[in-house]
């Protein structure tokens, strides 16, 4: 399938081409086609020199971009939190302590209420331009709990994340230590078949850098990889625990020291995953991206999705935060939303269209990667293929 008449294609193309070893810089060419086939881009290039194909598509100057990758989302859950949502902004500050209310109504869901809410918000998302998302486990907090969530989200994406260390539920309010055990064993064992990586709430209120470290290295000896949730609410250790256990990705990064932004720097893959629609809704300080960016830091931008801090699925609306709200340029926003999240996810299959990439490719009603931030707000999502075939 070729689309062509394409006024802005963005490739972040790989720049070795022999190799898809990893989505390359930013990259966009104008007055473009690609071809897709077998779920699989198998040409890019100027719309003059494209190769005959079977089924066409006029863009007719709009702009294709890879699809989002959405590398921070919490899914699985039920009931809603709009009331806290509404005392925050009448003054109240965000804690984690509304995730046990989540936490109450999540048992307390049917499997087929938990698959529902989660099909709802992956349709969402897919609308929105997002191909490629992580899910978080986190709401369950007991063996079953956990293992039903993680198993539910792994019949909707490969990237499934355990978080049983999420907070301390209140049946272990006396017995955290005993809860930190239990996520490292028996919870574990019933949840890392469905799994690919292990997270854990590095902050004040949720768990310490020693408890977070014998969680990642629990999860990893159960064969699973590390990221983090580190310095959200506060200054704090989780993003040194984070490059330490060479996480994927260390992620909110609200209030770094230049010791944190060091490390980053200078860690073998650990990206700094801003999440800025959680600013949006906690009013809480935007992360600083520029002093990330500035040090040579892999940033990408997810939604975080979420009941409590983040309950927007936007891709669009974090790019467009991110520009105006975090000083990112509109291409380095695209990037983190695209090849960044693939970067965090560590994938090199996706966040590009490299030829060999997936073909998840969006096309928006705009001319430019630029109206996600120029126009927000304004559902610019005019069609999206998933390893090739049109599902929106
Ligand atoms: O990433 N920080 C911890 N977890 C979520 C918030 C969850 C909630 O408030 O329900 C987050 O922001
Ligand atoms: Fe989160």
């Amino acid at each position: 399938m070729l689309i062509t008449n394409i006024g802005e294609l963005v490739t972040n193309a790989p720049r070795d081409a022999v190799s898809v070893a990893s989505p390359g810089p930013f990259d966009a060419i104008a007055d473009a086609a690609v071809v897709m086939d077998a779920g699989l881009v198998v040409w890019t290039g100027p719309a003059s020199q494209a190769p005959a194909a079977d089924e066409l598509v006029d863009a007719g100057g709009r702009a294709v971009l890879p699809g989002f990758v959405d590398s921070h989302a919490h899914l699985v859950f039920a009931g809603e939190r709009g009331d806290e949502f509404a005392a925050r902004m009448a003054g109240l500050p965000y804690s984690a302590g509304g995730i046990r209310s989540t936490v109450a109504a999540t048992r307390a869901a049917s499997d087929a209420e938990l698959r529902a809410n989660l099909a709802k918000l992956g349709r969402e998302m897919l609308t929105q331009g997002t191909t490629t998302f992580e899910c978080k486990s986190g709401y369950g907090l007991t063996v079953p709990d956990e293992a039903r969530s993680l198993a539910l989200a792994a019949e909707v994406t490969a990237e499934v994340t355990y978080l049983g260390a999420h907070v301390v539920p209140p049946e272990f309010d006396d017995a955290a230590a005993g809860y930190v055990d239990l996520v490292c064993g028996d919870m574990l064992a019933a949840c890392a078949q469905y799994a690919r990586w292990v997270d854990v709430f590095c902050e004040r209120g949720a768990f310490g850098p020693d408890e977070a470290r014998a969680v990642l290295r629990a999860g990893e000896s159960a064969g699973l990889q590390a990221r983090v949730h580190a310095n959200q609410l506060g200054p704090g250790p989780g993003v040194q625990v984070a490059v330490e256990a060479e996480a994927a990705s260390a992620d909110h990064c609200t209030f770094l020291s230049d010791a944190d932004v060091d490390a980053l720097a200078s860690s073998g893959g650990t990206v700094a995953t801003l999440l800025p629609a959680v600013e949006f809704s906690t009013r809480q300080p935007y992360p600083e991206a520029r002093r990330l960016l500035a040090a040579g830091v892999t940033v990408a931008i997810a939604s975080d999705c979420n009941p409590g801090s983040s309950f927007t699925s936007s891709m669009p609306l974090c790019v467009a935060l991110a520009v105006r709200e975090m000083r990112m340029t509109t291409t380095e926003a695209v990037w983190a939303a695209t090849a960044g999240g693939a970067h965090a996810l560590r994938r090199s299959d996706v966040g590009h269209l490299g030829v060999g990439a997936r073909a998840d490719v969006i096309m928006l009603d705009a001319p430019s990667h630029s109206y996600l931030a120029y126009r927000p707000g304004v559902p610019l999502i005019a069609a999206v293929w998933r390893d090739g075939v049109q599902v929106a």
